[in-house]
């Protein structure tokens, strides 16, 4: 598919731009600027307020995942599968094909439980893009920690990514990896490596949008905040509501 050979042409030539979206809105946005747009699992906590993303299921990801459909020009289209909806290779390539054919979108992201290759080799058999996800991952781990810090744990990084890679991921999330591990992993892959809080040796970076744009008040050291919104958002509704208990707003420019 050409846009998965563009993503993966990106490598050692430029940086692969990621974010994540869940609505109609901000893709309009996103598709200006980035590569690809992933309608990630962590719309659990980020806009449904749960305390991890174990509970969200398939048909809230498909919804969210239309309205950003519709928005979507030039990025890749990359949704994560849910927790329970890959738990083996049949289950994942029917869940796979359903989320596609329903969104439309160009491939899926799985978490690596570091025995879930077979669902990996399973799907990219079936021409399904698959984007793998190593490090922290928040589907099988509570705790959350930098990985890949000891010579041990390098190791075992760098045996998942490669297993990753080899059963036919286009691409791998490394999330919360040490700067050691995450520039190994990338010199040594040839599929680009799309890092968060793993140092910018990776070959691209996601954030979750609400974080970047201040919105979600998640602010862990590897987010940078590039805006304020919840400031705007909360001054704007501010100035509304003394606006309509002054009776100044609507006025006759509102009123038909
Ligand atoms: O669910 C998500 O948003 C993610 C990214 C942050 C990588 O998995």
């Amino acid at each position: 598919m050409k846009k998965i050979k563009k993503i993966l042409n990106l490598k050692n030539k430029r940086k692969i731009v990621c974010l994540t979206s869940y609505s109609y809105n901000i893709t309009s946005i996103l598709d200006k600027y980035c590569d690809i747009v992933l309608v990630g699992d962590s719309l659990a906590n980020v806009l449904y307020g749960m305390d991890n993303t174990h509970n969200i299921n398939l048909n809230t990801m498909i919804q969210h995942a239309l309205s950003v459909k519709k928005k979507i020009r030039r990025s890749l289209f990359i949704i994560d599968l849910p927790k329970g909806t890959y738990a083996n290779p049949s289950i994942a390539l029917k869940n796979s094909k359903y989320l596609m054919k329903k969104t439309g979108c160009h491939g899926v992201k799985i978490e690596s439980n570091k025995k879930n290759y077979n669902v990996i080799k399973r799907l990219t058999k079936a021409k399904i893009p698959v984007m793998g996800h190593i490090g922290y991952t928040p589907q099988s781990k509570n705790k959350f920690k930098i990985y890949g810090e000891d010579a041990k744990g390098k190791k075992k990084l760098i045996k998942e990514a490669l297993k990753i890679e080899n059963s036919g991921a286009f691409s791998i999330v490394l999330e919360c990896i040490s700067k050691k591990a995450a520039k190994n992993i990338t010199k040594t892959l040839k599929i680009p490596t799309i890092g968060i809080g793993s140092s910018v040796f990776c070959d691209g970076q996601i954030l979750v949008t609400d974080d970047i744009i201040g919105l979600s008040g998640f602010k862990p050291k590897f987010v940078k905040k590039y805006s304020d919104v919840y400031k705007l958002i909360n001054s704007a509704v501010k100035r509304y509501s003394k606006d309509v208990k002054e009776k100044k707003f609507p006025t006759t420019k509102n009123t038909f």
